[in-house]
């Protein structure tokens, strides 16, 4: 026998002996602890207990024909909420609160049964925020919008953004009462189809995106506000710029002009002067060069 095995048999033989019965609720909804029982016997006293204190709740004496719930311990809180099934003792807590989570415990003179009740919170519905605080430029189509997805004072969820069916992204929390938020980068142009989805086990709250409510582009927001520049004032200003630049490079010709011919002279006076040619060629170079740094200097003037 393996070891692997050895023990799901130590555990088969275990399960039953610490079985606990499993029972979950949402906030405000009525659950029964089924005692199992079709019928009660007559010599039956059965006793409901709860929590770690082992707090006595509700008390059954068949003989007696007493059936008796003790809602007043433990802060109140099981105050006009606790009933028995007058045939199989079960016991029925209404209008349940997150304060009713814990171990119930039937206990009767030949019966022990252990109750795991979990009470959730009823979940809010999440909401959708861009979080996109301008527009990028206009000139790609391909423009993103970043979205959050956000729940404040929940505990034991998961959100979640869907595409469609299919899940893209999510975050568990396990703690009570906390705020969760998540983000989801969607195309402008892309299809409505996404939704952020807010989840207990044994509930969901869905939110449905709308991009085109949440996501603007640059055009959408300059039809919106027209104290931005108008398009005939951008025009105009690259009219005037256009007309710099002209102005500049006809400028820019006419010095060069000058330049070759009073460079012109200078290299008639070094031929004069210095009869060595190889020395002439790079005097010669050098003006180029320097020719060259000037084109470059005037460029930049144009364009400022
Ligand atoms: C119920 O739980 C208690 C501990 O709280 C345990 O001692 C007892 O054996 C359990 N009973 C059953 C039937 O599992
Ligand atoms: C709870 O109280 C019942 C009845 O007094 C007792 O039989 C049982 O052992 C107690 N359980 C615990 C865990 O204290
Ligand atoms: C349920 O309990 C809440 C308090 O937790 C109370 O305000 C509400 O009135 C109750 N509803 C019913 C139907 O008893
Ligand atoms: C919003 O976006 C900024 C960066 O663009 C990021 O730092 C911030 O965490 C985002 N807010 C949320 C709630 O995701
Ligand atoms: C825009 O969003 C898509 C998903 O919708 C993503 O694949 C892409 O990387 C994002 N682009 C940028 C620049 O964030
Ligand atoms: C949007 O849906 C249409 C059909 O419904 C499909 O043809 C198109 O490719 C989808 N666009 C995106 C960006 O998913
Ligand atoms: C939300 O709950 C409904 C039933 O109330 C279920 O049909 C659906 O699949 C759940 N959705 C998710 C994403 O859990």
């Amino acid at each position: 026998m393996s070891k692997k095995m050895f023990y799901a048999v130590i555990l088969f033989y275990l399960q039953p002996v610490d079985a606990v019965e499993s029972v979950s609720v949402l906030e405000g909804d009525s659950v029964a602890l089924n005692s199992g029982f079709t019928e009660m016997m007559d010599d039956d006293l059965i006793l409901w207990r709860f929590g770690a204190e082992n707090t006595s709740i509700a008390q059954i004496n068949v003989m007696a024909g007493s059936m008796t719930a003790y809602d007043d311990v433990l802060d109140e809180r099981f105050r006009d909420r606790l009933k028995l099934d007058n045939q199989t003792g079960s016991l029925i807590i209404t209008n349940t609160t997150t304060e009713h989570t814990g171990l119930y415990k039937l206990l009767t003179n030949s019966v022990s049964k252990n109750f795991s009740l979990t009470v959730y919170a009823r979940l809010p519905v999440p909401v959708i925020s861009s979080n996109s605080s301008q527009c990028s430029s206009s000139s790609s189509s391909q423009q993103n919008c970043s979205l959050v997805c956000s729940v404040v004072n929940v505990g034991h969820v998961t959100l979640s953004w869907y595409k469609g069916n299919s899940l893209l992204s999510s975050i568990s929390v396990s703690d009570l009462s906390i705020s969760l938020s998540l983000p989801l980068e969607v195309e402008y142009q892309d299809n409505n189809t996404y939704s952020c989805v807010l989840n207990n086990p044994i509930s969901n709250q869905t939110r449905h995106l709308d991009i085109s409510q949440l996501c603007h582009t640059c055009s959408d927001v300059a039809a919106q506000f027209p104290y931005l520049p108008p398009v005939f004032l951008i025009m105009l200003i690259s009219a005037a710029g256009s007309l710099l630049i002209i102005t500049a490079v006809g400028i820019f010709c006419i010095c060069r002009k000058h330049r070759k011919t009073d460079q012109e002279v200078q290299a008639r006076e070094e031929e004069i002067t210095y009869a060595d040619p190889t020395f002439y060629k790079r005097k010669a170079q050098k003006s180029n060069v320097k020719e060259e740094e000037d084109v470059v200097y005037a460029g930049v003037v144009t364009r400022r």
